[in-house]
């Protein structure tokens, strides 16, 4: 029989990760902190709960997708949080994208109380997330990871494990540092090409028949193309927090990282504007900073 299942964070890709996991047949609690967002899924059969006390001690493991570490935190501390209704021999797995510190103290807040606490990041967008093609990082113990072990499956199409929640809290700020790095990059690229009256499209066309093909690349070239920067699959201060938290890990352990503090700081000034948009609006940061040359 399938674990029944209290998630948390409902958001872009949070909302599809819930309602895969409802399609795939597991009994599913919801709460999210705008209760609106949970409507849709309550509609297809999830049950809302009224606070996450309420979900975890109404599920047999808990998954949480939200913002960050200081978002995690209030959702498991909160005087009607998950702390308080989660049973000893049960897991919390975080799959939201958070700083390594906060994944190895909840590691210890909820040894302290004989439960488990897992990390498990996720690379890929909204649409994996609906057809259950993600790539899990699991970090945590053995037997955490063969009680969420159901709803890997179901959600992902691979899974890698490590011992500690912080090495696989690692693998998915290296995976976030290479692609804000290609993001940026690509939009400085397309940015060139233009002001010589080259089209992106030409250029995709270029990068795909090359060894510079890659599916971000083309799918994000065309995001841009087309200007379609909203409704964003990825929100630009999410990469931008993503890579504060890279630059943070990389001086942790010692890792000299300049060019991601370059595209840190491109993604800091794009976000002024930008914030609720796809990270790809970079693009139009960089057009606004690049003054055509007098003629
Ligand atoms: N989008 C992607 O393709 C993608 C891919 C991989 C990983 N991620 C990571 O997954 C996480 C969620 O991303 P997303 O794109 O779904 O972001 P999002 O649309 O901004 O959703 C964030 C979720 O966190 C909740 N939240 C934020 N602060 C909270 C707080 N203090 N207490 C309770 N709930 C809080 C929000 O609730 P409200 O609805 O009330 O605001 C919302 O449900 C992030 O860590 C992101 O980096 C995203």
């Amino acid at each position: 029989m399938k674990p029944r299942v209290g998630f948390i964070g409902l958001g872009v890709i949070g909302a599809p990760m819930a309602g895969r996991l409802l399609e795939q047949g597991f009994p599913l609690l919801v709460w999210n902190r705008t209760p609106s967002r949970a409507d849709s899924l309550v509609a297809r059969g999830a049950h809302r709960a009224a606070t996450p006390r309420e979900l975890a001690s109404a599920a047999d493991l808990v998954i949480t997708m939200v913002t960050d570490g200081a978002a995690l935190r209030e959702v498991v501390e909160r005087a009607d949080g998950l702390a308080a209704g989660l049973a000893a021999g049960k897991v919390h797995c975080d799959m939201s994208t958070i700083d390594p510190a906060t994944a190895r103290n909840l590691t210890d807040f909820y040894a302290a109380r004989n439960a488990h606490f897992l990390h498990a990041p996720v690379l890929g967008n909204w649409r994996a997330a609906q057809e259950g093609r993600l790539l899990i990082f699991a970090g945590g113990a053995d037997r955490a990871v063969e009680q969420c072990q159901p709803v890997f499956d179901a959600l992902g199409k691979k899974v890698w494990r490590w011992s500690r929640p912080e090495q696989a809290t690692c693998v998915k700020l290296a995976c976030n540092l290479l692609l804000g790095g290609l993001m940026e990059l690509l939009a400085e690229s397309l940015l060139l090409a233009s002001r010589a009256g080259i089209p992106p499209r030409t250029m995709l066309e270029i990068f795909a028949e090359s060894a510079l093909h890659s599916p971000m690349v083309q799918s994000k070239g065309e995001t841009i193309a087309h200007r379609k920067f909203t409704p964003p699959s990825f929100y630009l201060r999410h990469m931008r927090k993503d890579l504060d938290l890279a630059l943070a890990a990389a001086q942790e352990l010692g890792a000299h990282t300049p060019a991601t503090r370059a595209v840190r700081d491109a993604f800091a000034a794009a976000e002024h504007q930008r914030a609720e948009l796809d990270y790809s609006a970079v693009f139009e940061w960089l057009e606004e900073q690049s003054p055509a040359p007098a003629s």
